[in-house]
């Protein structure tokens, strides 16, 4: 799932300083096309009025039990069963408390209890309540329950404290409603991911590398965890946050990647190589500035591994090894070159990518690729986000028999 478009959303505001930040959650969802409902406990009146949240969400917010205008139409119920998702943000200790034990003592623990909706929770209080092992047995049952905990983020809180206890970012919060959302099609298979570009040193200030970003594989790795996978992302240099739930192994050069991939490559289901690896490294690694009047106007190079094509070789003598998807960066002869690289490097799977094109490949959040199978399918896709194309490369995995 790529978008929250057309979904319900519940979204839970409980009395915490971290109230105010529901405030752009509630446009962030509205942004991503969703129908957003507020439901306030009583405390987080007294931090933010009702108005700012009805104003946003174009809605009446609901802050009592009590409060229907229409006296037939039982709140919580009818809350409880529009609800495709309710969002708990900020989660405070008091609520989470209520959920854990069943309580019904106010409007939002009500309709949690009514709903069958997914549950998402992002807690946000001082870090030593936080940390406090009633909270973590009440968020141990909540996970029980079923519920997605997304854990709070570290850092310094409102009240002068360090450690975890603040809101996550929105992004994280929207990664886990997505996985809430999704058909759970990887739940049980552990696939690896590889992304970015990779920076090979000449010396302390200057490199060798390419114009990947990261966005694509990110964007893979992303798509896997929304849809149940454990997912290990490999990732070159990049700006960009690790994907919730997404466990990130950063390295820098081709060689490192190589290390890092062949460490894990044998217990997965299915390796993702969406990283622009350097095929060439500087042979001499300068270990201070190299001077410019000292400098060789050529440059010996020394090739990298390649990591695909090795662990291709290995797939052929090991039946069960993983399902293997390649990207072909190609600037012409787009699928006569992503067919060479199926072949040659034993894939599964091979995305061809016109890098020339300004609205694919690098640095662009969209995309416009061809997919590959080793069966001689080709399926090309329309222009998509990165996020869709992610989840198209996805359908075509799963579409392979295994
Ligand atoms: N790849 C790799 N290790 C390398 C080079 C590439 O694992 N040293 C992987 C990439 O992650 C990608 C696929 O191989 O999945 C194809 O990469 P690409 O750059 O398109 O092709 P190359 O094999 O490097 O060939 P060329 O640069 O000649 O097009």
């Amino acid at each position: 799932m790529t978008s929250l478009a057309d979904k319900e959303i519940l979204l839970g505001v409980c009395g915490g300083i971290a109230a105010y930040k529901a405030c752009d959650w509630t446009r962030a969802l509205r942004r991503e096309g969703a129908a957003v409902t507020v439901v306030m406990t009583e405390a987080a009146t007294r931090f933010v009025a009702p108005l700012t949240f009805a104003a946003l969400s174009g809605r009446r917010v609901c802050t009592s039990m009590f409060a229907a205008e229409e006296a037939e139409q039982i709140p919580h119920i009818s809350l409880a069963r529009q609800a495709d998702a309710v969002l708990i943000a900020p989660a405070t200790a008091q609520t989470i408390a209520r959920l854990a034990h069943g309580l019904a003592d106010d409007l939002l623990s009500t309709l949690v209890l009514a709903t069958t909706a997914k549950v998402v929770i992002c807690p946000a209080m001082n870090s030593q309540m936080y940390r406090h092992p009633a909270t973590q047995a009440n968020l141990a049952k909540l996970r029980e329950y079923g519920y997605t905990v997304v854990e709070p983020a570290c850092g310094t809180m409102a009240c002068g404290e360090e450690g975890p206890g603040r809101l996550v970012e929105w992004e994280e919060a929207h990664q886990a409603l997505l996985a809430a959302l999704s058909r759970q099609d990887l739940a049980g298979l552990e696939v690896l991911v590889t992304a970015g570009p990779t920076w090979e040193p000449l010396d302390p200030a200057r490199l060798l590398t390419n114009r990947a970003t990261g966005r694509m594989g990110y964007a893979v790795a992303a798509a896997a965890r929304q849809r149940g996978a454990k997912v290990t992302l490999i990732s070159g240099p990049s700006e960009l946050a690790a994907p919730w739930g997404v466990e990130v192994v950063r390295i820098t050069t081709a060689m490192e990647m190589h290390r890092e991939v062949m460490a894990r490559a044998k217990k997965m289901a299915v390796i993702v190589k969406a990283a622009a690896v350097a095929d060439f490294r500087p042979k001499i690694t300068a270990s201070s500035k190299t001077k410019k009047e000292k400098a060789a106007l050529t440059l010996a190079l020394a090739a990298n591994p390649d990591i695909l094509k090795e662990l291709g070789a290995m797939k052929k003598k090991a039946p069960r090894f993983p399902l293997l998807v390649g990207f072909a960066a190609e600037s012409e002869n787009l699928s006569a070159e992503a067919q060479r690289k199926l072949r040659d490097k034993n894939l599964d799977l091979i995305v061809a990518n016109d890098i020339t094109a300004t609205d694919a490949g690098f640095a662009a959040t969209t995309n416009r690729v061809i997919l590959i199978d080793r069966n001689g399918n080709e399926q090309e896709l329309p222009l998509l986000s990165k996020e869709e194309t992610a989840h198209r490369l996805w359908d075509a995995a799963l579409a392979l028999p295994h």
